[in-house]
């Protein structure tokens, strides 16, 4: 099964906050991406945005340049219509990471919370890199967070990877400059506890 029809199937059943990956705010992204973007017109894509609320809280910030991408075109209605007038000022793209035609260089600051984790053979990862490398300008902050170490060996049905900083770091390689790393522990909408580990990387 394709990515588009998996997440097509998991978003048509599920509410927004059942999924296991739900949180009402992701603090830890929003923490870090305001330490990294001090202007408010940096330019910032969240890949694999779901129904996340994170664009709902850059915007309440302030920011303005604002890009959302998802292989789930049902994710991208159900986050657009929470938003209602607000959501013509984010730019939406609907499409898989790995196929998407990506502009070069365009990007400030590449945000990633549970998607590249999925991505389980070594081409897939590399395609993935590539796409960063080509979108995201020189001097570039990089925020990807995955499972760690003791995180789930699943999630949503899929086979994930688990990283520890230094293991998700050498998958970007010496062009991405790791500042700083972190753990969470997030806890489900069940009650159950899940690793996450937060890598921050300038692009050199
Ligand atoms: C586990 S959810 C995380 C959602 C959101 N980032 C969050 O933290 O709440 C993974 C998201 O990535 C999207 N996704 C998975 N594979 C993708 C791909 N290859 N390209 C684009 N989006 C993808 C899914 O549709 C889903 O919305």
């Amino acid at each position: 099964m394709d990515a588009k029809t998996h997440w097509e199937k998991v978003y048509a059943i599920k509410a927004p906050d059942a999924v296991s990956w739900y949180r009402p705010h992701l603090e830890t992204s929003l923490a870090l991406i305001e330490g990294a973007a001090k202007s408010r017109s940096t330019s910032i894509i969240d890949i694999g945005g779901g129904e996340s609320t994170l664009v709902d809280d850059l915007l309440a910030r302030g920011y303005t340049a604002l890009t959302v991408l998802d292989v789930s075109p049902t994710a991208i209605e159900v986050t657009k219509k929470r938003l209602g007038n607000a959501a013509e000022k984010v730019r939406w793209l609907s499409g898989d990471i790995l196929e998407i035609e990506m502009e070069p260089h365009v990007y400030d600051l590449w945000h990633d919370r549970a998607v590249f984790h999925f991505l389980t053979t070594p081409e897939r990862r590399v395609a993935y890199v590539r796409k960063v490398t080509r979108a995201v300008k020189r001097g570039g902050h990089v925020i990807v967070s995955t499972f760690g170490p003791e995180g789930p060996t699943k999630c949503s049905g899929l086979e994930v990877m688990r990283y520890d900083a230094d293991s998700l770091h050498g998958e970007f390689g010496s062009h991405f400059r790791l500042v700083e790393s972190s753990k969470e522990q997030h806890q489900t909408p069940v009650g159950t506890t899940q690793q996450f580990l937060y890598c921050y990387c300038r692009v050199e």
